[in-house]
């Protein structure tokens, strides 16, 4: 049995098969309408999403199953009653197959560990493999490869979303430049820049960090930017943010050294005025609904994937 714990863990073949599998579902829909009929996904939350919950339950209802919410403040689980590992060891006689959006990458661990159905990881304090498998598959229609380009992420490096950029990025041969704060509370986690070193080596890609955002831009085919209010930083926190982020603000005059022809991804929430200006999300270089539709098309090539149902 597989999950989707981290794309560290999955292989780039693993990661073209779903990126070749989701294009086909995109493509033609009808023919998964019965894949997942009678199966049920369950989805645990302890964040909040628009995206994540809606592609999810979307995708499984458009393959003939049901997706069942719960939020984890309501469950036994989250006020205390019971333990991880008995909810999961419970929830598998239910369920076909879970995703959790959880604080804790340690309790995604515990849960996949004692889960009998596969696990997917909707988001956690370290990574955000849906998000990426979705972005990957974007990129791949707008520019035809992912291989060789170079990817620019700006902004908040010590973020579940960078990491995972750099993982899959890594993976499929793509120079990644990573342009954040200096400091170890603003800079991707070393130990993710080690392994995409090593995961780079293989695929002929690179991974570059940097405090100077123009140097990070420079000549990139893609520019991506995440929240610099990721939905754990507490509210205290926001001035100070927004004045160490302010930098490496996405805005046009930063898009300028990127290629003329670069496209814009964030994978949502935004706020205009801080991650990136209204100009540059609302302008002809942004892709980044089309990047949020395809939550829905790689999800259900993760879900058809794991289960066995492609
Ligand atoms: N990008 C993303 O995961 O969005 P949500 O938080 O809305 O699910
Ligand atoms: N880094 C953000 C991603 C939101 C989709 C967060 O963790 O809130």
């Amino acid at each position: 049995m597989e999950h989707l714990i981290s794309l560290k863990l999955w292989s780039p073949e693993k990661i073209r098969e779903v990126l070749d599998l989701a294009k086909d579902v995109k493509a033609n829909p009808e023919k998964y309408y019965n894949a997942m009929a009678h199966k049920n996904l369950l989805m645990i939350f302890e964040k909040p999403s628009l995206r994540t919950r809606l592609s999810f339950e979307s995708g499984m209802t458009q393959m003939g199953g049901h997706a069942i919410y719960y939020d984890m403040s309501t469950s036994p689980m989250g006020s205390g009653k019971e333990t991880i590992s008995d909810s999961m060891r419970t929830a598998s006689r239910f369920v076909d197959v879970v995703m959790a959006r959880l604080f804790k990458h340690e309790d995604l661990l515990e849960m996949a560990e004692y889960s009998t159905v596969p696990v997917i990881n909707a988001l956690t304090d370290d990574s955000h493999p849906c998000q990426i498998l979705a972005d990957l598959q974007a990129i791949e229609e707008k520019k035809g490869k992912v291989a060789g380009l170079k990817l620019a992420y700006l902004g908040d490096g010590f973020n579940n979303v960078t990491h995972s950029l750099m993982y899959g990025g890594t993976k499929m041969g793509m120079h990644v430049s990573v342009g954040s704060p200096a400091g170890e509370e603003f800079s991707p986690r070393a130990d993710v820049v080690a392994d995409c070193e090593e995961f780079a080596k293989e695929s002929g890609g690179s991974v570059f960090v940097t405090d100077d955002p123009v140097e990070a831009v420079r000549d990139a085919d893609v520019v991506y930017t995440d929240s610099w209010m990721s939905y754990h930083i507490p509210k205290d926190q926001e001035e100070a943010r927004i004045a160490k982020f302010m930098p490496y603000q996405v805005n046009s005059a930063l898009m300028a050294h990127a290629k003329p022809d670069a496209i814009f991804m964030n994978c949502l929430p935004a706020i205009r005025g801080c991650e990136q200006t209204a100009e540059v999300i609302d302008g002809p270089q942004s892709i980044v609904f089309d990047e949020a539709e395809n939550r829905l098309h790689a999800q259900k090539a993760v879900v058809l994937t794991l289960c066995g149902a492609a």
